[in-house]
């Protein structure tokens, strides 16, 4: 028999930055306890999972995303005390747990790196990707690394090179050495074990490289990595089987899942990672990149359904922790009603729709004025070109007490100024907020099959301001209409009689949609 509800189909995922949550201790950088004591509100919105941005001990050069032990959990954010009791408590509250594994690279202060560096016959040398250097004393080849610079660093020690495709603190692992494959196998059943339901996977078609390092053909590109084709530093075959392997150690679990960011992938490379023996997931970035426009989303989402195998299920999100929010490249000022419009479609489109800590209550980035303020490395070298992503990154905004009920103190970015107006209690005070707009539509989408599992057909395939469609399952036959302009505009319900979903009011015909009005209608009988 076929299941009814599956949570990662049919349900919400909710990510979190958990530096950036809520601050138990107050020592200004969120913490595992302050995710747990938010759990009753991640229920009330009707979040089914959570995925926890890394959490495991880490020096902060990526904040997290340069891990030194797989197995714990870093001090400043708890104890693994901590960890199983919010995974208790999540539990106790149907929702999941997804843990972010950053494989592709450790950090420099990991003890296989440590090992690794000491000699080159030491037994863990070959766990990272260490290479002689060119005659004439180069690099061995030209890649790279996307954080700037070569992606190859001297050791003068050892007389050798070692890869990395992100900073120079985190050393890429050799994912050919079955040894490093093994210990990393273990780190996905340690987790499992733990009572985890899932992962994402960080950019993990970055995984293997060509094993002849040849140099990347030219192309040409404004920053030097974009000068390269990248052909041979990523989406290597060797993936494919690795995938399988990982998927069945997770479908020795129940209901497990794992979304994969891809890399420098398109949208048809992203799809070829999903499926069965495969990935459950992968995030489509096309879609997220889109400017505001029906016709882009429309696209994007019609590719991405294409590119999909009939055994895949896909997925939507507008906003991560790596770019600016959704509200902040929609909207003007504090206007929410464009977040509203996206909030409806990322909620009501055929895919499992992620939120990102604080699109529920249209959370802006935080404006970078200064070099010295920024906290994420690659802003500071690329500054002013690129900020980098600390804009993204602020702390939740609870309340219009000071530091937004984050913390008692100063966080270690700053709360957005915009906090005393913009905040969760305020809005949940606010049958008009984004907030319980979410919830509103949250709730639509959980009472409809449609919504959650059913057909995507577009109602116009070339929309200039209303993206329509329809999505169905069995009897359940829903339209969804998004008005993307400033206008009052007509819209033409298919035949019959609709019942919205939002007012409970019944229409047949041609209505009329206000400025950003997002409807949605079941059809009656
Ligand atoms: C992924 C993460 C990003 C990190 C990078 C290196 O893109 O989302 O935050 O900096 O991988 O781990
Ligand atoms: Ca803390």
């Amino acid at each position: 028999m076929k299941k009814d509800f599956i949570w990662w189909r049919d349900g919400i995922i909710y990510q979190i930055y958990p530096r950036s949550f809520a601050d138990s201790n107050n020592d200004g950088i969120g913490d595992l306890p302050g995710i747990t004591g938010k759990l009753n509100y991640l229920q009330a919105l009707g979040v089914d999972a959570i995925w926890l941005s890394p959490i495991y001990p880490s020096p902060d050069v990526d904040f997290g995303y340069d891990v030194a032990d797989y197995t714990a959990i870093d001090p400043k954010f708890g104890t693994m005390e901590d960890f199983d009791e919010l995974v208790k408590e999540a539990k106790n509250r149907d929702i999941h747990i997804l843990l972010d594994l950053v494989l592709n690279h450790t950090s420099d202060q990991h003890a296989w790196f440590l090992e690794s560096k000491k000699s080159r016959d030491n037994p863990y040398h070959d766990w990272y990707l260490w290479h002689d250097p060119k005659p004439n004393g180069d690099p061995p080849n030209n890649w790279v690394a996307i954080f700037g610079g070569s992606g190859w660093e001297w050791d003068p020690e050892l007389e050798q090179y070692y890869y990395h495709m992100f900073y120079k603190e985190q050393p890429d692992v050799n994912w050919s050495n079955p040894a490093v494959r093994a210990a990393m196998l273990d780190v996905f059943r340690f987790w499992l074990d733990k009572g985890v339901d899932g992962f994402r996977l960080d950019v993990f078609n970055e995984y293997f490289k060509d094993p002849e390092f040849p140099d990347n053909p030219t192309q040409y590109g404004m920053r030097p990595f974009d000068r390269q084709q990248h052909i041979y530093d990523v989406s290597q075959p060797e993936m494919y089987p690795l995938l399988k392997e990982i998927r069945a150690i997770l479908d020795q679990y129940q209901e497990t899942y794992a979304v994969g960011e891809t890399f420098l992938a398109d949208t048809v490379q992203t799809a070829s990672y999903i499926g069965k023996d495969k990935l459950h997931a992968a995030f489509n970035f096309e879609f997220a990149e889109n400017r505001w426009h029906p016709k882009r989303f429309l696209n994007s989402a019609l590719s991405w359904y294409e590119a999909l195998s009939s055994e895949a299920w896909p997925n939507n999100f507008l906003s991560n922790h790596d770019m600016k929010r959704a509200a902040s490249r929609y909207c003007f000022g504090e206007d929410d009603r464009r977040a509203k419009v996206a909030a409806a479609m990322l909620l009501t489109l055929k895919g499992t729709p992620f939120i990102y800590y604080g699109e529920e209550i249209g959370l802006r980035d935080i404006p970078i004025r200064k070099k010295e303020d920024i906290k994420d490395p690659v802003g500071k070298l690329f500054w002013p070109l690129y900020k980098g992503r600390d804009g993204c990154r602020a702390p939740m905004q609870w309340s219009s007490e000071r530091h937004a009920g984050f913390s008692q103190i100063d966080s270690w970015l700053p709360v957005h100024n915009n906090y005393p107006t913009r905040n969760i209690t305020r809005q949940e005070s606010d049958p008009d907020s984004l907030l319980n707009f979410f919830k509103d539509i949250i709730r639509i989408r959980k009472s409809s099959k449609a919504l959650q599992h059913g057909d995507f057909m577009p109602l116009d395939k070339n929309p200039r301001f209303i993206l329509a469609f329809q999505r169905e399952f069995e009897d359940d036959c829903v339209v969804v209409a998004l008005n993307f302009s400033s206008r009052k505009l007509d819209f033409d319900l298919p035949e019959g009689t609709w019942l919205s979903l939002i007012d409970g009011s019944t229409s047949s015909g041609v209505i009329s949609l206000t400025p950003y009005q997002a409807a949605i209608f079941k059809k009656e009988g």
